[in-house]
């Protein structure tokens, strides 16, 4: 079959390796693509906020199945608009995807369904937010209500930081998203990841993971879209993942599906873990970027089958398989990130280091130009690597990326530290 995959980032690279594995496929193609994606698909510079331009191109290459990466088009309708011209897609429509572009849309579906998330009040209006916050003390969270690029979220430790929040998004500082907030309890625990893909009524999870949203070591600095994963998440215990299926999975698949838009695809929730167990911090409706990556390193089973088994709404008795090893991914993004960075600058000794053994290295904002690899973009590189173990699996990518020549680029070097610590003191 032919197949088009749509995205540019480090998670449409690991999508686009493993859906290239695939003996199902006869072609694959990805809509913009990047430098390392071309190894695996061949590239095709269409504006993918053109849905006119992608059915287009889907009619003149046969596309048999269409896989969204990112969450811009799903938030779009690029999945509605594709099954109305007669493509199959992968991904949420519009209305299911909610779940990601609407904050005050997930809460609300969380407070009908008793699906265990913080306590939360919605706003349009600030006056009545900064009451509210006023009344309930900080530390407290503020959220835009629609998609942010990451920036609408601010986790305020006193009441200034949450008042000024409030300021901010109702003044128009994060657009349109900001124009409705939610004012949450802050909660607290150790965070990670889980995704399940979804055809509507059923659900089967995947792996688990844990990202660093953090700019730097220690946990310190801006918010990123994330700067290093790992997978499996060892705070996910079986018990915890299979509450999380029970009491938030299953039950937002069935308030979905009440309402006419069943929910296909994955869904990616943002898991709390509380002492009184697992609380969801949020959903989305893609996978995450670099979550993907260590997922698909960790996958045994063949990915095509599954994301059309979701499509057609047949992944009951559905199973896939896992390599046992861990893996982990460290981001390696341009000097400024998440601020202002140039673009252009020449990478080199990818090759020496994709030679470390276990190591796959996954392109985001790179381009090819002159036979040179040039960094496009804030995070550029996801050096990954499988192990025995997360400290093997560090040691590995770390071992990597010191044979990457770009003084312009900089990570983390504590991806993994908290696996790292039980994995050390269960030694
Ligand atoms: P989000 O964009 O909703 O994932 O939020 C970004 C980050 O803010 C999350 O990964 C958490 O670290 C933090 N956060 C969001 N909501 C809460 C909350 N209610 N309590 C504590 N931390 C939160
Ligand atoms: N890694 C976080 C995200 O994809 O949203």
């Amino acid at each position: 079959m032919n197949i088009l995959l749509l995205g540019s980032g480090g998670r449409e690279h690991a999508l686009a390796w493993k859906i290239a594995a695939s003996p199902l496929v006869t072609k694959l193609w990805c809509a913009p693509g990047n430098a390392g994606i071309a190894r695996e698909a061949e590239c095709a510079a269409i504006d993918i906020a053109d849905h006119a331009a992608v059915i287009g191109f889907c009619q003149m290459n046969r596309i048999d199945f269409v896989v969204v990466g990112p969450d811009a088009p799903i938030a779009a309708g690029i999945v509605d608009d594709l099954n109305a011209a007669g493509f199959k897609a992968f991904g949420p429509t519009r209305a299911a995807g909610q779940l990601e572009s609407s904050k005050s849309f997930t809460k609300a579906l969380c407070r009908a369904n008793r699906i265990p998330t913080a306590a939360y009040e919605h706003f349009t209006d600030a006056d009545k937010a900064k009451a509210y916050i006023r009344a309930q003390g900080a530390p407290i969270v503020v959220k835009a209500d629609g998609l942010a690029a990451g920036k609408g979220v601010v986790v305020a430790m006193t009441e200034e930081e949450a008042l000024a929040a409030v300021d901010m998004m109702f003044g128009g500082g994060l657009g349109e998203a900001g124009a409705e907030v939610v004012v949450e309890e802050f909660m607290t625990g150790e965070e990670a990841s889980f995704f399940a893909l979804c055809d509507g009524e059923h659900a089967l999870p995947l792996a688990t993971a844990q990202d660093h949203k953090r700019a730097f070591d220690g946990d310190q600095g801006p918010n990123t879209g994330g700067m290093g994963a790992y997978s499996p998440a060892p705070v996910m215990t079986q018990a915890i993942c299979a509450r999380v299926m029970e009491e938030m999975i299953y039950p937002t698949l069935r308030a979905l599906a009440a309402m006419g838009s069943p929910y296909k695809g994955v869904l990616y929730a943002g898991i709390m873990v509380t002492k009184d167990g697992p609380k969801l911090v949020e959903y989305n409706a893609r996978f995450g970027d670099p979550e993907c990556q260590v997922l698909m390193l960790r996958m045994m089973s063949d990915l095509v089958p599954a994301l059309i088994a979701c499509a057609d709404g047949q992944l009951k008795n559905f199973s896939l398989r896992w390599f046992d090893d861990v893996a982990l991914t460290v981001i390696m993004a341009t000097r400024g990130y998440p601020g202002d960075y140039g673009k252009g600058f020449v990478i080199e000794g990818l090759e020496e280091a994709a030679g470390v053994e276990g190591v796959e290295i996954f392109h985001a904002g790179t381009k090819a130009s002159g036979g040179k690899i040039l960094s496009n973009g804030g995070r550029v590189l996801n050096i990954c690597a499988t192990g025995k173990t997360v400290t093997e699996a560090q040691q590995r990518a770390y071992e990597a990326v010191d044979r990457i020549k770009w003084p312009e680029g900089f990570c983390r070097r504590d991806i993994g530290w908290q696996a790292v610590i039980r994995e050390t003191s269960a030694n």
